[in-house]
């Protein structure tokens, strides 16, 4: 009896395998440019004995005397994006495309004048490595500035410039745009609903610690990147609720609704492949399940609506969540329940996939098990769930 289920993974996955690359390798709208090409390394050093390359090549060697940052990158979707199990499995004949690579495996940023990167021609296990991000020719550069070490490190503002150093890869999609015109951008509209944040403060939180061992406690930022693989980022960027109120042919009415409470952006943003949708349960008066969405036969019925960017041809209108605004559909999906019972009581869920085939099973509604949690990319994940009743 193996036919079956292989056929039922081979599907989505044909799907998505001709979905991605269209959805990932757009070419995206470039970050302003504006600013003179990298300097030349050590232009003030002597000339002939100026070196030509950084001192350490691997984020392993950088890791000799980062540890701590070294291992958070490692783990770091940065630190797997060519590892990691979603990339790979659409790779088989993708890992060769440098269009593909170009992102996942770049040269530096200062190399490539902080527009869209092109693809590193060795070590690409690194990934996103640190030279990708730090590398200013000969040079090392960070935040600080006026500190010594044998990686030859230097100060440069552009460290802390998210159009320089988060835009060239994550703008294809818009998520830089969607901050910028957003609440948290630091040129927002004034009043300000909300302090300035950046890509930077909320996914590099900061952290008090010596950069090298038995060095100088200095205010750092920590290398982790969670994002949407993360329960506890979810739960932060999205709130659900829900209003009941009589329908207008006897029963009851039920609206869920989403907010986009905690992101700089959209949510979701970036990937295509990922969606935010709610669903509904519900009991009788009895306490008898009469809606559930982990049944089969249920799940369409008790679906309410779908929040995504979706695969371009798809023909249909995007449906992300903007920061701060509270919906209940933005086209795809009615919103809302209409229930003839009498009385009862209900749950709201909002669920979070990172790929249309991640099912919504008995396994969606394990509890966070905290910022490290990652989610299954087979498995959707139950984020919020709202208890309420109706009838007297
Ligand atoms: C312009 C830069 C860029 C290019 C080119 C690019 N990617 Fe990506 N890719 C990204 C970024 C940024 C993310 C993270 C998006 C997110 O987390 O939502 C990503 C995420 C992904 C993911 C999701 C990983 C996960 O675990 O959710 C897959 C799969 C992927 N890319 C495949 C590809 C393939 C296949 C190609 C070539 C057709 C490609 N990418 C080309 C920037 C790029
Ligand atoms: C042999 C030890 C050593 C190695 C290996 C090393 N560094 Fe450093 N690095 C240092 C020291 C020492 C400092 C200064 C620490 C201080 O003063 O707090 C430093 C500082 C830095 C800074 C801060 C610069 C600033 O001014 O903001 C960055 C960024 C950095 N290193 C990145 C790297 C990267 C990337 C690599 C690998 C290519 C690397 N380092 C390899 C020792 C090392
Ligand atoms: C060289 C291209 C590149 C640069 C520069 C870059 N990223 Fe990414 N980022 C990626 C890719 C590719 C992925 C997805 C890797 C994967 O899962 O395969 C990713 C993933 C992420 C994720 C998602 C993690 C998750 O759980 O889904 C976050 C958050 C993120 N990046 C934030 C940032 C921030 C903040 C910056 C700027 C400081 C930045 N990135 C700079 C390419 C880049
Ligand atoms: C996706 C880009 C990116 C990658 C990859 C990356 N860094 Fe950083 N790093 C940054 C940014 C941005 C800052 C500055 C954050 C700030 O101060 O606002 C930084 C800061 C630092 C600093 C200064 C101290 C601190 O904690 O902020 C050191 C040292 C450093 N990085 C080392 C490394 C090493 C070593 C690696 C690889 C193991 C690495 N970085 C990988 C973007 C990156
Ligand atoms: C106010 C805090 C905040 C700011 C600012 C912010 N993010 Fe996020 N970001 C979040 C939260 C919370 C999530 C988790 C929700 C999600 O995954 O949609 C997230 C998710 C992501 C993801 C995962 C994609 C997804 O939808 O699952 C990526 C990639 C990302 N952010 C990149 C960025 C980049 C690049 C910037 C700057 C242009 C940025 N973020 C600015 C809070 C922020």
């Amino acid at each position: 009896m193996t036919a079956p289920r292989a056929a039922r993974r081979t599907i989505p996955l044909l799907i998505l395998l001709a979905a991605l690359p269209i959805a990932c390798g757009e070419p995206g709208p470039k970050p302003k440019a504006g600013d003179p090409p990298a300097q030349a390394p050590n232009a003030t050093a002597d000339a002939g004995a100026a070196p030509q390359e950084p001192a350490f090549l691997s984020a392993e060697a950088c890791g000799r005397c980062h540890g701590a940052i070294y291992d958070e990158w490692k783990q770091s979707f940065h630190g797997q994006a060519m590892a990691d199990p979603l990339f790979l499995e659409l790779s088989e004949d993708v890992v060769n495309k440098e269009e593909c690579i170009r992102c996942h495996a770049p040269v530096p940023l200062r190399e490539a004048q902080f527009e869209t990167p092109v693809a590193r021609a060795s070590r690409r296990e690194d990934a996103i490595s640190c030279l990708s991000c730090h590398q200013d020719g000969a040079n090392i550069a960070g935040p600080f500035g006026g500190l010594e070490g044998a990686c030859r490190p230097v100060g440069d503002p552009r460290q802390r410039d998210v159009v320089k150093i988060c835009f060239p890869c994550h703008n294809q999609h818009d998520t830089g745009n969607e901050y910028l015109a957003g609440p948290y951008a630091p040129e927002a509209p004034l009043p300000r609903q909300r302090p300035a944040e950046s890509c930077i403060t909320c996914h590099m939180p900061e952290v008090e610690r010596p950069l090298v061992e038995g060095g100088v406690v200095r205010k750092g930022r920590s290398h982790t990147w969670r994002g949407g693989h993360s329960f506890a980022m979810l739960e932060k960027a999205s709130a659900l609720d829900v209003e009941v109120r009589p329908a207008e042919g006897g029963g009851f009415e039920i609206e869920v609704f989403v907010t986009n409470r905690g992101a700089g952006h959209s949510i979701p943003t970036d990937a295509r492949h990922r969606s935010f949708d709610t669903y509904i349960k519900l009991w009788d008066a009895d306490g008898r399940v009469v809606l559930d969405p982990l049944k089969r036969a249920d799940q369409e019925r008790s679906f309410l609506a779908k929040f995504r960017k979706f695969y371009r041809g798809s023909g249909k209108n995007d449906t992300q969540i903007p920061p701060l605004a509270r919906v209940s559909t933005l086209g795809e999906g009615p919103g809302r329940f209409t229930t003839d019972l009498p009385k009862g009581r209900g749950e709201a869920w909002l669920v979070y996939r990172l790929t249309p085939r991640d099912a919504l099973v008995e396994d969606s509604l394990k509890a966070s098990e905290g910022p490290d949690d990652v989610q299954d990319t087979t498995v959707a994940r139950v984020v919020h769930r709202v208890s309420f009743t109706f009838g007297k």
